[in-house]
């Protein structure tokens, strides 16, 4: 009888540990703009949408074995990196003297953890060096030749220019140029690329990779790298990564002040996410957000026509380019 009633106990214990378990989620996002329907040729889109669904295969592998966001988050946004259709890595846009320089910025919500690099030449996936930073250095950010340094150092996979170069983002500074257009105005000019997640211990993490604007001068960083404007994450409100028009995100600090709406004001992700775009919106800004909370709200919001971006969970897996999916 004893053990009977012994292991019924041990059988609810466990059955109670199970329940504990969060539901994971990740949320992508590979860039907003001025994506529409006619801009966009069958292949490209079919190429766009397939890069989308691999990213989130890659995170959702890690987060259905029980692995950890902060692995997740940097495993994802590397499959973006290493695709050309996304300004990130290979494909990263151009600055006005045609070279790439690239911003990035991971971070850990759980200890509140961060890592980033600004105007980094040569490492093949900007993601790792932010996290290498965040756990091999003393600081948070890093920038231009000293992160570079610091990559070759850590022993991570270094690439040569003509790695990031591609003919696409080529012609688009070109097109900018002659037509003497402004940073803001050079058509699918972002394509930052990001992923948040919530693992099944319920932390999150955020991660955020950039080539910047197209024509971008004078060392200018954006918001991306900027931990609290592009990329935040903390486990008593949310994880956050922005894709933008980033001098309107650093100047709202959108991803810390999304956060601090769930946490201090009780809103929801989505509520906090349109609340804080519509600053964005009212300054003259565009682009949008990818959020997901520790109680697994999973969501985006974005004020401009679409937005690359996926969600996957337990449930499965779906991606979405215009704004009227
Ligand atoms: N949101 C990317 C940038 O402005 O650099």
């Amino acid at each position: 009888m004893r053990l009977y009633l012994l292991i019924g106990a041990l059988m609810m214990t466990t059955a109670a540990h199970a329940q504990e378990k969060t539901d994971w989620k990740l949320v992508i996002h590979g860039g907003a703009g001025v994506i529409e329907r006619d801009r966009l040729t069958a292949e490209q889109e079919k190429e766009i949408r397939a890069a989308l669904d691999l990213a989130l295969q890659t995170g959702s592998k890690i987060l259905a074995a029980g692995g950890d966001s902060l692995d997740a988050v940097e495993a994802t946004v590397k499959v973006l990196e290493n695709d050309p259709h996304f300004n990130a890595g290979r494909g990263a846009v151009f600055t006005y003297d045609s070279t790439n320089e690239m911003d990035a910025a991971i971070m850990d919500g759980e200890s509140r953890k961060a890592g980033s690099v600004a105007g980094i030449t040569a490492t093949k996936n900007p993601i790792s060096l932010a996290r290498a930073v965040m756990e091999d250095s003393p600081h948070v950010m890093l920038s231009g030749e000293g992160a570079d340094q610091f990559s070759r150092e850590q022993g991570l996979e270094q690439a040569p220019p003509e790695y990031f170069a591609t003919p696409e983002r080529r012609r688009q500074l070109e097109e900018m140029k002659s037509n003497k257009l402004s940073w803001f105005d050079v058509d699918l000019k972002y394509g930052t690329v990001g992923a948040v997640a919530l693992d099944q211990a319920g932390h999150v993490a955020a991660a955020t990779s950039t080539g910047g604007l197209t024509g971008k001068r004078w060392d200018r960083i954006g918001d991306s790298p900027i931990i609290g404007a592009g990329t935040y994450a903390d486990v008593r409100a949310c994880a956050v990564s922005a894709t933008g028009a980033g001098e309107y995100f650093i100047r709202v600090g959108v991803a810390h002040e999304i956060c601090a709406r769930i946490r201090m004001k009780d809103a929801g992700a989505k509520e906090a996410a349109d609340a804080v775009m519509a600053e964005v919106k009212a300054l003259g800004g565009d682009g949008g957000v990818i959020v997901v909370t520790p109680e697994g709200e999973a969501t985006w919001s974005f004020n401009t026509p679409g937005m690359y971006r996926g969600k996957a969970s337990a449930e499965g897996r779906t991606v979405a380019i215009f704004g009227d999916e």
